[in-house]
């Protein structure tokens, strides 16, 4: 069977919400192990039982962590290797988004967007190598369709995320001859709470708004279409797979031509 990755152990953070629950219950269905991490234990088992719940050949076992905290990050992989019998895939999916005004820019905010973006991304990788050398194993980080598209209000998220890219740069040529692939993946526009913040009231409902701005980011589609967290997934599933053994050190852009670089 192609793209098999049953069985396969595979740690993905940020799986409370939006891309990575999305990733955790495509790597279920396709009968991975998934363990999957966020900073939000309540919302993460939630999402962990309803993933369980739906009958799929692979299970979920949700991780409280931190991604900025190295040494829990160290102690949670270690613990997770050690319960698994290994590590085969780490995704990096934990992110935050702050607007940041160019013209009045709040470097603390940068500094927390830096932090949980691409220290996360560092602490997690930095963790997972030597479980992933001894599996022969892969990396994929998640990077940003900004990064091709900048809006001036991204300005330390597009550059959290382009330290990402160069992150996956740099251990793809470090790891190769360990048998070790690390690649990134930026999607343009995704249904998920990240971009629906700014239009969810205090009751949970969307505002009159959301409907106007989710055409918006249709019609920056040649496929007039907003992404979902499982075109993301999907495309992950192959790079994680035995059928992308020569792919590495690449950024990927499940973006509905959001974007068509050269
Ligand atoms: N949604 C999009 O359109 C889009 C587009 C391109 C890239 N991305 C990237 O994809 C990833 C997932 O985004 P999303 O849209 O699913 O966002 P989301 O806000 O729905 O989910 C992000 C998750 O990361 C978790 N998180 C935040 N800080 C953390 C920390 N310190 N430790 C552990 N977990 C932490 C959150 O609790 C949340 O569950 C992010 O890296 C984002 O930058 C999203």
């Amino acid at each position: 069977m192609a793209f098999d990755v049953a069985g396969r152990v595979i740690l993905v953070t940020g799986a409370a919400s939006g891309i990575g629950a999305g990733i955790a219950e495509v790597f279920a269905a396709e009968g991975a192990v998934v363990v999957a991490a966020d900073l939000f234990a309540d919302r993460l088992d939630a999402e962990a039982h309803r993933i369980n719940s739906l009958g799929l050949r692979g299970t979920v076992h949700a991780m409280q962590l931190d991604v900025t905290d190295a040494a829990a990050v160290e102690r949670a992989l270690d613990g997770a290797a050690a319960e698994h019998g290994g590590i085969d895939a780490v995704i990096n999916s934990a992110g935050i988004f702050i607007d940041i005004d160019p013209h009045d820019i709040d470097t603390d905010a940068v500094r927390r967007v830096m932090e949980v973006n691409f220290f996360g991304a560092l602490n997690v990788c930095s963790a997972a190598t030597k479980h992933l050398i001894a599996r022969k194993g892969s990396m994929v980080n998640l990077a940003t369709g900004g990064l091709d598209r900048p809006l001036p209000a991204q300005l330390a998220y597009v550059a959290s995320k382009a330290a990402v890219v160069e992150l996956t740069r740099t251990m793809a040529l470090a790891l190769g001859s360990d048998g070790v692939r690390v690649n990134a993946v930026a999607p343009g526009y995704i249904d998920t709470p990240m971009i629906r913040r700014n239009y969810t009231l205090p009751n949970g409902e969307l505002s009159a708004g959301w409907e106007d701005q989710l055409e918006t980011y249709r019609s920056l589609s040649p496929l007039h279409l907003v992404g979902e967290p499982s075109d993301v997934a999907w495309q992950i599933v192959y790079l994680v797979s035995d059928e992308a053994r020569f792919v590495t050190g690449q950024t990927f852009r499940p973006n509905g031509g959001f974007v068509v670089p050269r």
